[in-house]
């Protein structure tokens, strides 16, 4: 594994610990050769990840962190160093994707404004600060940098439900922006992937197969999207393939 286009790099990817969601691109930079931090809430998955990566051949530790406590993100950033000296790539992907908050998420005149403040400073106020815990230990490493939001096509759109994950992430997109304005002279590249409806096993889970068989048949070529086909596009925007390639956002 220290072979591959990341050979040398250390990569953050929060929500590391769902292998069956965009987590699974943990797997996928470790086997272009990065060592890999899995970081999320649940440190029992997280754990899992690294240990998957470590079984095959590579490098990776699991850190539990919370999006909605700093003290945490600081500490993340703080054992990543620790652990591995530098910080190279940043995957911005954990965000409140909890079946108990998002039946509560519909239509903007029945929001909770519990509800809203949850998800917003998860998504948005989570993603802003691992970024700012993490992009002064990348000037520090020398070699720039490459910071991968996940937002959404819900953050492009109007929708009838998602009143809050829906601008959250549109939040997420400006911030994309923004970054990679503010960290362009030193290097550090930052690029959003706007996802359709992505099948992972939660989702599968969530679905009916007649809702799946609908979202496919809107497709260019009617066959879903994969966690495997995100992480494809995430090892490209890590990679210095992509050196010329920031405040972009990706619609996949
Ligand atoms: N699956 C889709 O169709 C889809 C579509 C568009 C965007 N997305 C985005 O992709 C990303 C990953 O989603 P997924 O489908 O893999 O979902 P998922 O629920 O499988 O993964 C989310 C991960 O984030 C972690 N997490 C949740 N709250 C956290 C917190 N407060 N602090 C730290 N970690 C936390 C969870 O434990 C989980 O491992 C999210 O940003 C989601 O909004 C997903």
């Amino acid at each position: 594994m220290s072979e591959g286009r990341l050979a040398g790099k250390v990569a953050i990817v929060t929500g590391g610990g769902s292998g069956s969601g965009i987590g699974a691109t943990c797997e996928r930079l470790a086997r272009a050769g990065a060592t890999v931090v899995a970081a999320d809430i649940n440190e029992q998955t997280a754990e899992a990840t690294a240990t998957r990566i470590r079984d095959a051949g590579g490098r990776a530790l699991a850190v539990q962190f919370d999006l909605l406590d700093s003290a945490s993100i600081a500490a993340l950033a703080e054992t990543a160093m620790a652990g591995f000296g530098r910080i190279d790539v940043l995957h911005n992907n954990a965000a409140n994707t909890s079946p108990q908050v998002f039946p509560k998420d519909q239509g903007i005149l029945d929001m909770d404004s519990e509800v809203w403040d949850a998800v917003f400073a998860a998504n948005a106020r989570g993603t802003m600060e691992v970024t700012r815990a993490v992009v002064p230990r990348m000037i520090a490493g020398g070699r720039g940098g490459a910071i991968i939001n996940t937002s959404s096509g819900a953050g492009q759109m109007g929708q009838m439900a998602m009143s809050v994950y829906g601008p959250s992430k549109g939040a997420i997109n400006a911030f994309t922006r923004y970054a990679a304005l503010q960290f362009a002279p030193h290097r550090i590249r930052c690029n959003a992937l706007v996802l359709p409806v992505v099948l992972t096993r939660g989702l599968e889970s969530l679905f009916t197969q007649e809702q799946i068989d609908d979202v496919v048949s809107r497709t260019p070529f009617k066959e879903p999207t994969r966690p495997a086909d995100v992480a494809a596009v995430v090892e490209f925007l890590a990679s210095d393939d992509a050196r010329l390639i920031t405040g972009k956002l990706w619609e996949i």
